[in-house]
């Protein structure tokens, strides 16, 4: 049987502005990397997060990066983070969610009722990741994500900078990737060479946990994969809800 096409070989199609937006992104890291520290870079280990660790990584900039793992990602998503611990320049942090926590969870309601109702994929959600993702970003003055406006109608009016808000503290939002296309995306994976999970050769878009993210089909839309037992408007973890 022919072995299926990698992601890279799918996906990878600058447009036709590319070079500007590229040049866009690395002039932003720049200017943050001196004009807002202390700051981060949140992985999630996916397509647009290993961009920017890359981006990060030449530019030799200061600015560590930071993992939520969640104690659910996938092996591959985990093999994946030991290879940038292995060879990321800039710091790679790990933040687990507080051990009781998960099994005070998972003995009741027990893992399974995510699948059972919002409230309580929630409630794993704010363990797993709001928790964690608190203790990252204490005492920083930006954090950097890999959203796209593209990737959904929630983050259709994504900005390059934004004021969040964590803790209950003001916080800059850096989108370096906001304007990029999925094609830009894998261009730039894909020229680079840069090390990308091998879940995307799967079908997978978004990288998640492994119990809240599946493959999807051709033409499905690119959120599909994750919390797809949920209605369409509620698909976030609550990592970008607008305070
Ligand atoms: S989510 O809200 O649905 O989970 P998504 O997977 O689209 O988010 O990722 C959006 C951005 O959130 C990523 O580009 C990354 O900056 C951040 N992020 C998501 N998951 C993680 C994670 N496990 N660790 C660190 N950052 C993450
Ligand atoms: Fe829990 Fe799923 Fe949220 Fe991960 S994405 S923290 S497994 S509910």
């Amino acid at each position: 049987m022919k072995p299926l096409p990698k992601a890279t070989e799918l996906h990878a199609k600058a447009s036709a502005t590319f070079a500007d937006k590229l040049a866009a992104t690395q002039a932003q890291l720049k200017a943050a990397a001196i004009e807002l520290q202390p700051l981060k870079q949140a992985s999630s280990l996916g397509a647009e997060d290993v961009v920017i660790t890359h981006i990060i990584n030449s530019l030799q900039l200061d600015i560590p990066v930071f993992v939520l793992e969640t104690g659910a990602l996938h092996s591959d998503t985990l093999a994946l983070l030991e290879r940038l611990q292995a060879h990321s320049r800039a710091p790679v942090q790990v933040y687990r969610p507080q051990h009781e926590a998960v099994i005070a969870f998972v003995k009741q309601p027990g893992q399974q009722a995510i699948y059972e109702s919002m409230a309580n994929r929630k409630a794993c959600c704010g363990i797993r990741k709001l928790e964690p993702l608190g203790r990252a970003l204490q005492a920083q003055k930006a954090w950097i994500t890999g959203l796209r406006r593209e990737q959904s109608q929630a983050r259709a009016e994504v900005s390059a900078q934004e004021a969040d808000v964590t803790n209950g503290v003001p916080i800059v939002k850096l989108n370096p990737l906001v304007d990029w296309t999925w094609g830009d995306v894998w261009h730039y994976i894909a020229s680079n060479h840069v090390d990308y999970n091998p879940l995307h050769d799967q079908f997978f878009p978004s990288i998640g946990c492994a119990p809240c993210t599946r493959a999807i089909s051709l033409g499905e839309d690119f959120r599909a994969g994750r919390w797809w037992w949920e209605d369409e408007t509620a698909k976030e973890c609550g990592l970008h809800v607008k305070a």
